[in-house]
């Protein structure tokens, strides 16, 4: 018992001793390491907590010089290959050196990406310099130059508890901006501060979006270039990659579905499928910056934003003050958010899909139920009579008669079909009817004056051919006065 003790005892020892002289090693390699540490500068200190210490680099590793010398002279000698303290574009040289080749980051068995430098130099943060030249973001803005510690650690400059206040020296100060790009806004980070994300940023939470997982990192570059993450065509899924995740979202008690919807709707299709940058991505309905859901109130504002007239006839509306009181999500109640589609004009009436009787019957917002019904039904004659017309139009068009300016008068009852449409959302009789009447009226007309065209034809036709018979008769009699004349003697 007590040998088996006693080896397991001179096992722990040696290894104890293994391991400490491994260290002693370590450290007695650096000898750059060692002088520092003895001057107390903030380098040595910083350089202890180091990634790069811990994967066994030394002050050399970025510095140059030899780092076995415990002479100063000749540590930290040009023959040894120091180059001292880099400045400007320099600075990622060196880091450059190990981390834009995948050779040497292999060699210390690492499979971090290569990219960044090359990254760096195309961003927008690449393509400004200071005065002298330089570029104004170096690696060591966003890292450091000492104690650079992975980014997943929460002491690094962009783990994402402090990402905000990184981006936020620069972003965050007019004076600073002002020397480089006037007309950028700065105030992202206020902004920030106010929306959900923000808010439990500043909590600790490290799930919510902030600077960089919107914007990137080393390829950041302005909204309006194609390539960028917060492009309107590429948005969606930069949101989407958090808020479709289910696993990411779980602990918050909110849908996943936004994108899945979106991408279905009219909206989400005309963005993503015919690239129309008129129609809304994420962000124009929930901000920038200040991204929160639009208040039950508000959302008119930022459905306004692009269907103006619809917005004012609403805040104008009976439904108005009805939706506040009830606490309504205003244009949302009707047609939804994420998942909006194309219209018909089955939303409106009485029927079960009409959105109107969700609400009101004839027991329930009674006067509300008759107007829905005779809007309805004004809609729909005006439909019928403007389809008759159209097809009077067309058929007299395609008999050769000339319609032109029937067919441009047409053209004046489908626009008011199109403002009825609109003018629903005014949810009044008699405003509605000030469109509807004028476009029925309209068409009225040019089914007449189609029918007329019409009626021209036909009468063209008879005349034509009772006077091809009248020719024809006459001819033959004429041939047949002739022939008798032929026929008679001399
Ligand atoms: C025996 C002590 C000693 C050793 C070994 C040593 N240094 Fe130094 N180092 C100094 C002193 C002293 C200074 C000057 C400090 C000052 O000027 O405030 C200095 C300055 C520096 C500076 C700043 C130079 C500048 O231009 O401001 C760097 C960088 C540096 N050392 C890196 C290294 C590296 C890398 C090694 C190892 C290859 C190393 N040192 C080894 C003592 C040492
Ligand atoms: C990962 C690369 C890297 C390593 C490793 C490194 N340095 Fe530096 N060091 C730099 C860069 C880059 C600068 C330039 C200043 C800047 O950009 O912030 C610098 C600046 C310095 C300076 C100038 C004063 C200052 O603090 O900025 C001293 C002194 C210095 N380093 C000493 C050391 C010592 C001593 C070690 C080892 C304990 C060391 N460095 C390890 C990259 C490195
Ligand atoms: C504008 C600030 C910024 C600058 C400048 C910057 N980085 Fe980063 N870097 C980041 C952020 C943010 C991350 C985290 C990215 C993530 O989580 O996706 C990161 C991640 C990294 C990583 C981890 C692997 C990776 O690519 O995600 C390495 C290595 C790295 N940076 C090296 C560099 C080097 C080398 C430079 C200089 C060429 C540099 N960085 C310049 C912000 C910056
Ligand atoms: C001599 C090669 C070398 C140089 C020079 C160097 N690095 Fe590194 N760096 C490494 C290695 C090796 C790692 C560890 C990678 C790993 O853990 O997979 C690392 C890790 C990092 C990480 C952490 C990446 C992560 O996993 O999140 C950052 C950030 C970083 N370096 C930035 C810099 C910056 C900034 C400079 C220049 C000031 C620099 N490095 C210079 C070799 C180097
Ligand atoms: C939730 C995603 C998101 C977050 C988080 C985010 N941004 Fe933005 N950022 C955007 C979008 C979207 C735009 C504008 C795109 C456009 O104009 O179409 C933008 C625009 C910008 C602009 C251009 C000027 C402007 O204000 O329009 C800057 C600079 C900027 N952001 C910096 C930051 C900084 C710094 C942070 C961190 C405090 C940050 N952003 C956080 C999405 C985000
Ligand atoms: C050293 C200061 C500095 C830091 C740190 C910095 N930026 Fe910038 N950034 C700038 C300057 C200056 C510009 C203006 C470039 C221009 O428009 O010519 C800029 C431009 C931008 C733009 C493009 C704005 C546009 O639409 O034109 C975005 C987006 C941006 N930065 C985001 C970030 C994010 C995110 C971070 C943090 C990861 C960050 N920046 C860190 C200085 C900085
Ligand atoms: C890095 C992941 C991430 C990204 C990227 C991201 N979000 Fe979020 N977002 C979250 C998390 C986590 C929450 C917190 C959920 C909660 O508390 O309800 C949140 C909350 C929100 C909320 C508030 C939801 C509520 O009612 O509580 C809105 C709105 C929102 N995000 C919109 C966006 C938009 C728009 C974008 C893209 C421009 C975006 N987010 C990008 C992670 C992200
Ligand atoms: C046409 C405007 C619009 C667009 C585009 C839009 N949203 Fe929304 N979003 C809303 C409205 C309105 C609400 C609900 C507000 C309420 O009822 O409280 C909402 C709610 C949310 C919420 C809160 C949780 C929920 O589902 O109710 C999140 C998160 C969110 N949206 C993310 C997104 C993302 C991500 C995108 C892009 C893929 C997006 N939204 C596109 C208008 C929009
Ligand atoms: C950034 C501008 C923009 C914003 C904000 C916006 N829309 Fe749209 N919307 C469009 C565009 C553009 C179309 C036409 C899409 C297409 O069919 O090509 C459209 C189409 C529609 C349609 C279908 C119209 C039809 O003819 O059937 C409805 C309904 C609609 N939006 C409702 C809303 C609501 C409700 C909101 C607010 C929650 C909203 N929109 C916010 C631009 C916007
Ligand atoms: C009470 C229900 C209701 C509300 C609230 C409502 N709508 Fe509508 N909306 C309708 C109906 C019904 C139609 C279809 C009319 C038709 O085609 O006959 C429609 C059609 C539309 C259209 C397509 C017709 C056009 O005008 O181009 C748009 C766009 C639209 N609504 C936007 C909005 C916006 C923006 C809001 C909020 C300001 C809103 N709607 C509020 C019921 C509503
Ligand atoms: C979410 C419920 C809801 C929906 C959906 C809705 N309404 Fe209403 N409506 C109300 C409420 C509540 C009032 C106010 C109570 C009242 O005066 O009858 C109202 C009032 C009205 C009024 C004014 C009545 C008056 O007293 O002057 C009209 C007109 C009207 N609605 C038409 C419509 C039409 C048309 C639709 C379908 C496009 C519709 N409503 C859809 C809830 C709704």
């Amino acid at each position: 018992m007590v040998l088996v003790n006693n080896n397991v005892l001179a096992i722990v020892l040696c290894s104890v001793l293994a391991l400490s002289t491994a260290f002693v090693t370590a450290q007695a390699q650096d000898q750059c390491l060692t002088c520092h540490s003895t001057l107390e500068d903030n380098a040595s200190a910083a350089f202890k907590g180091d990634i790069h210490s811990r994967k066994g680099l030394t002050c050399a590793s970025c510095h140059g010089g030899d780092a076995r010398s415990d002479d100063m002279e000749k540590a930290m000698g040009t023959a040894a290959g120091f180059i001292g303290v880099p400045k400007g574009n320099a600075v990622s040289e060196v880091c450059a050196r190990c981390h834009s080749s995948s050779e040497t980051m292999k060699g210390y068995r690492s499979n971090v990406p290569v990219s960044q430098w090359e990254l760096l130099k195309a961003s927008v943060h690449g393509k400004v310099s200071t005065a002298g030249g330089e570029q104004i973001l170096q690696c060591t803005t966003c890292h450091n130059a000492h104690g650079i510690v992975p980014v997943a650690d929460p002491r690094s400059p962009v783990h994402q508890r402090n990402a905000v206040k990184t981006c936020g020296t620069c972003h965050g100060s007019a004076s600073y901006m002002r020397r480089y790009n006037p007309s950028l806004p700065v105030d992202q980070v206020e902004k920030y501060r106010t929306s959900v994300h923000g808010v439990l940023n500043a909590r600790g939470d490290a799930k919510v979006a902030e600077c960089a997982s919107c914007h990137g990192s080393h390829d950041i570059r302005p909204a309006s270039d194609v390539r960028s993450k917060v492009h309107p065509l590429n948005l969606p899924m930069t949101c989407a990659a958090c808020h479709s995740d289910v696993a990411r979202m779980k602990e918050y008690k909110i849908p996943t579905d936004q994108y899945e919807k979106f991408a279905e709707s009219v909206h989400g299709k005309a963005l993503l499928e015919k690239r129309d940058l008129g129609a809304p991505a994420c962000n124009d309905c929930h901000g920038n910056h200040g991204a929160v859901p639009p208040g039950v109130q508000s959302i008119s504002n930022v459905c306004g934003t692009c269907h103006a007239l619809n917005a004012e006839l609403f805040t104008s509306s009976p439904h108005k003050k009805a939706f506040d009181v009830a606490k309504l999500p205003e244009c949302e109640t009707c047609h939804g958010n994420h998942e909006i589609i194309a219209t018909t004009d089955n939303l409106l009436g009485v029927s079960p899909e009409a959105v109107c009787s969700n609400c009101h019957s004839p027991e329930t917002n009674v006067k509300g139920y008759g107007v829905a019904r005779t809007m309805r039904a004004l809609i729909d004659s005006l439909e019928a009579l403007e389809g008759t017309a159209a097809g009077l139009v067309s058929e007299a068009e395609q008999k050769g008669m000339e319609v032109g300016e029937a067919k441009f008068k047409l053209r004046d009852a489908r626009q008011a079909r199109l403002q009825s449409r609109t003018m629903v959302h005014a949810f009044d009789e008699a405003k509605f009817e000030e469109v509807v009447r004028p476009g029925m009226a309209i068409a009225t007309v040019v089914m007449g004056e189609a029918q007329a065209a019409l009626d021209d034809y036909v009468f063209r036709r008879v005349g034509l051919g009772l006077a091809t018979l009248i020719i024809t008769l006459l001819t033959l009699s004429l041939y047949l006065y002739i022939k008798r004349i032929e026929r008679s003697p001399r």
